[in-house]
């Protein structure tokens, strides 16, 4: 029951300039991408801004043929996300909408959009990066916390399960791989929503890693403590960036840190009975997200951007 996944390349505000849609025109991008993973997540493609791009229009096209490959390659997909202040269409974020209509707009989303996949996600990260990195709930940049009040988390959670009660719905976030006040936020929170009966499946932490930084030591102690309430657990966008070394090239040691920080995180997942899905966040550097958010890395990936097995590809083949 055990699966490992990539998000899919696709759709990202730092692919559109460089590169044509490499889950469409990339063969060997698409060999990997078969072959290596047994579960698949859109890493935008079924975000607000690509999969509703006008108030009375979805679409389907990118997230359809997502959904599509993996079934064709027995691939388990996790639906990401429904509930989120950022990549909201235009039309949504700087509408004038009354709260009946904002509800109703977020209903018919969640509906539509989880309907319309039932059966065939296993996971959906249902609200995403609700809190900030002081564990407080972000009631200015989330425009449904802002205009709706935090009511509609456990909202959003309940129209996911009527649409689909076959999915497991996630709360997930970055900076909460360890304890820490932002992950005591989501403790509490949840608690507070089981208690009233709330359809909340799991909790997961995304991993987006820099050797900057030290590794997440309490990382297994924190995801047990959200299995004691009965949750699944999951890692859902890894990736461990760099420094960009000068010479273009990163240094033995850096793949060296970069290989143990993926194994640790890979470990602490398989240590926790309930943590079932692993996700890399793209797998190769070819397409990654990293040097366009953040200045000075990369090399955040398992795979060069000529497909190159790094130590860090190795590292988790070995520990799985
Ligand atoms: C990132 C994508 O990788 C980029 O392509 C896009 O331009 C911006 O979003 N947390 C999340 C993901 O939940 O959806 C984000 O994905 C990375 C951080």
């Amino acid at each position: 029951g055990f699966v490992v996944g990539t998000a899919v390349a696709g759709g990202g505000h730092h692919l559109e300039q460089d590169y044509p849609d490499p889950f469409t025109y990339d063969k060997e991008y698409r060999k990997h991408l078969g072959r290596q993973f047994s579960s698949v997540s859109p890493e935008n493609q079924m975000k607000w801004d690509y999969i509703h791009p006008e108030r009375d229009r979805y679409d389907f096209g990118q997230a359809d043929a997502i959904v599509e490959f993996a079934k064709r390659h027995k691939q388990v997909v996790r639906g990401h996300t429904l509930l989120w202040h950022s990549q909201n269409p235009a039309w949504l974020e700087e509408g004038d909408f009354s709260q009946e209509e904002l509800r109703s707009l977020l209903h018919d989303h969640i509906t539509t959009v989880v309907g319309r996949y039932a059966g065939k996600i296993q996971q959906w990260d249902v609200a995403n990066e609700i809190f900030d990195d002081q564990g407080k709930l972000r009631t200015q940049d989330n425009i449904w916390i802002r205009e709706l009040g935090p009511g509609i988390v456990a909202d959003a959670f309940r129209w996911a399960h009527e649409a689909d009660p076959e999915a497991k719905l996630f709360f997930n976030d970055y900076n909460v791989e360890g304890v820490n006040a932002k992950s005591d936020a989501y403790y509490t929170l949840i608690q507070d929503l089981l208690k009233q009966g709330v359809p909340v499946d799991g909790f997961s932490v995304q991993g987006h890693l820099s050797t900057r930084y030290g590794f997440p030591g309490d990382l297994e102690g924190n995801l047990r403590r959200f299995d004691a309430l009965g949750l699944e657990t999951a890692v859902t966008e890894l990736d461990v960036r760099m420094d960009l070394p000068e010479s273009g090239v990163p240094t033995e040691a850096q793949e060296r840190k970069q290989a143990d920080y993926y194994q640790r995180m890979l470990q602490a997942c398989l240590a926790v009975e309930g943590c079932n899905s692993f996700t890399i966040w793209g797998f190769t550097d070819k397409y990654s997200w990293v040097p366009v958010f953040f200045e000075g890395e990369g090399f955040a990936n398992v795979m060069t951007d000529d497909f190159a097995r790094k130590p860090a590809f190795y590292a988790l083949r070995d520990t799985l």
